[in-house]
């Protein structure tokens, strides 16, 4: 609902594309000032932050590779001493580096663990500093379908969004005394670059296990986040929400 989180600051990891795209617009047509981070896509990002002003809302655009403790710390830093605090942390950077087990690397499965994991610890323990003091907050962290159901060629994908879901979940008993809710957001198959990359032949076997016969949009999942960022969800906390068509239940 338009004006909804007036007054609220969002940051977005992975603002620059696809669901974080969809979310930090969303957010912004809600009424906060949302801080689009991205690491490769400075164009894109730019765009979401022009798309936002000229819809007469607030933003601005933070590189940062979420994979870097260093560079998530000041990107915090760099988010509060531009718009003051932090309320709403929308932990959606991810990437796949997808492998069956006997040839996967080590280097893949730490690739993906610190970019989809280690970073929510950082992004969750600096933010959760003003969120304390100001005793209210939304941590949204993404994981996915695949996080309940297992899949083959992903084990280092399926493990670290399995730990986003402990991580929710813990921090959400941590923190509710202080208002501050914590969940997680499981997407089943969204039409983003990452999809975007499997072959039609696949794609189309995929849809048939959607009980509701479509990929999902960006756009539903950033409403899924939205909501949960909202003052109508503030008695929701460590839950898992799946936002995947059915095809896992
Ligand atoms: N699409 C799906 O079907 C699906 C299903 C389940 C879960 N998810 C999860 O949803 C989230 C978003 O997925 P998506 O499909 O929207 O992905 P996407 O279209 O590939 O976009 C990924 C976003 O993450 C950013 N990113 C990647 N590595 C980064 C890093 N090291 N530091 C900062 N930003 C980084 C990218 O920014 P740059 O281009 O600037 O690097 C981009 O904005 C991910 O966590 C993904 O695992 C997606």
């Amino acid at each position: 609902m338009a004006g909804e989180l007036d007054g609220r600051v969002a940051l977005v990891t992975g603002g620059s594309r696809g669901i974080g795209r969809a979310t930090a617009l969303r957010l912004a047509e809600m009424g906060a000032t949302v801080a689009v981070n991205y690491n490769a896509s400075a164009g894109p990002a730019e765009e979401v932050v022009s798309q936002i002003t000229v819809a007469g809302g607030n933003g601005a655009a933070f590189a940062a590779d979420v994979a870097d403790p260093k560079a998530v710390e000041a990107l915090i830093a760099a988010v509060v001493g531009k718009f003051g605090k932090l309320d709403i942390l929308v932990n959606n950077a991810g990437i796949v580096r997808d492998n069956i087990m006997m040839r996967m690397s080590l280097d893949e499965w730490d690739a993906v663990f610190n970019t989809n994991l280690r970073s929510m610890f950082i992004t969750c323990q600096a933010a959760l500093r003003g969120m304390m003091r100001n005793r209210w907050g939304r941590i949204i962290n993404l994981t996915s379908v695949v996080a309940l159901s297992g899949n083959s060629g992903q084990a280092n994908y399926v493990a670290a969004k399995a730990g986003v879901i402990g991580l929710s979940k813990s921090l959400a008993r941590e923190y509710a005394s202080r208002s501050i809710t914590v969940n997680a957001i499981a997407p089943g198959y969204i039409d983003t670059d990452i999809v975007a990359a499997i072959s039609e032949n696949l794609q189309t076997e995929m849809i048939k296990q959607i009980p509701l016969g479509r990929i999902g949009k960006p756009e539903e999942v950033a409403d899924a986040i939205a909501f949960l960022a909202s003052e109508r969800a503030a008695y929701i906390t460590g839950q898992v929400l799946s936002v995947n068509g059915g095809m896992y239940m």
